[in-house]
């Protein structure tokens, strides 16, 4: 946990209530949490799953383990203390956007169990929708694809502490939606996560 450092600061409300904002857009804000290996297809997926709910007049943003790590985490590594501290971070902003009603659609790695459990508690205290999406693919299959090439730089020992190689990747235990991107087609992966949010009632669909 990282203590609060601050003191004297209160959280202020405002006028307008998160129901006014579900109002006004007509959705649920949640957080859709993807986790998986580096090249599993979490991106992919999110990508796919943005456009599939913007056809569909829902709102959402993504917040994507590379783009993140070029801004707002630019001063964090690949140690465990830091990527619980990019975890962390994005956490807090999933919740501010599903504040907001968005659909925040995350994209980490996020290798270590407590930490995604975090996020999970941060959004459960405020009565948020945390889904875990696990965006299964074997080590093998991802190493396969190797889009980044990483994986090849890892193997030479070019990269050190690199996720699956030398470094862990704890597997959720029950995540709510569980896709196997190494046996699945996109469509049905991204139509398993829309089926999801309709039956949670999180979006209805004209
Ligand atoms: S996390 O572990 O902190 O959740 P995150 O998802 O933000 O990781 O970033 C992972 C991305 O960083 C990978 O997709 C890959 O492109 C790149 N990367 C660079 N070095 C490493 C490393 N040592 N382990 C994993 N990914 C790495």
């Amino acid at each position: 946990m990282t203590d609060q450092k601050a003191t004297n600061v209160h959280w202020h409300h405002g006028d307008i209530t998160r129901e006014d904002r579900t109002q006004l857009l007509g959705q649920k804000g949640a957080t859709l949490w993807f986790t998986g290996l580096s090249g599993s297809g979490k991106s992919t997926v999110a990508v796919a799953l943005e456009k599939a709910l913007y056809q569909r007049g829902k709102l959402t943003y993504r917040l994507d383990g590379d783009n993140i790590r070029l801004g707002i985490n630019k001063n964090l590594g690949f140690s465990a203390e830091d990527r619980t501290e990019n975890i962390r971070r994005i956490g807090e902003i999933a919740k501010l956007f599903v504040d907001s009603g968005v659909i925040a659609l995350s994209s980490f790695i996020s290798p270590y169990r407590a930490d995604r459990d975090r996020v999970r508690a941060l959004h459960a205290e405020s009565e948020y929708a945390f889904i875990e999406v696990f965006v299964d693919c074997s080590l093998a299959a991802a190493e396969e694809r190797d889009p980044k090439g990483l994986y090849k730089k890892a193997r030479a020992g070019e990269i050190k502490n690199f996720t699956g190689i030398d470094d862990p990747y704890e597997a959720p235990q029950s995540p709510e939606i569980h896709l196997h991107t190494d046996q699945m087609s996109l469509e049905e992966e991204v139509e398993i996560i829309i089926d999801y949010l309709q039956r949670q009632g999180l979006i209805t669909l004209a």
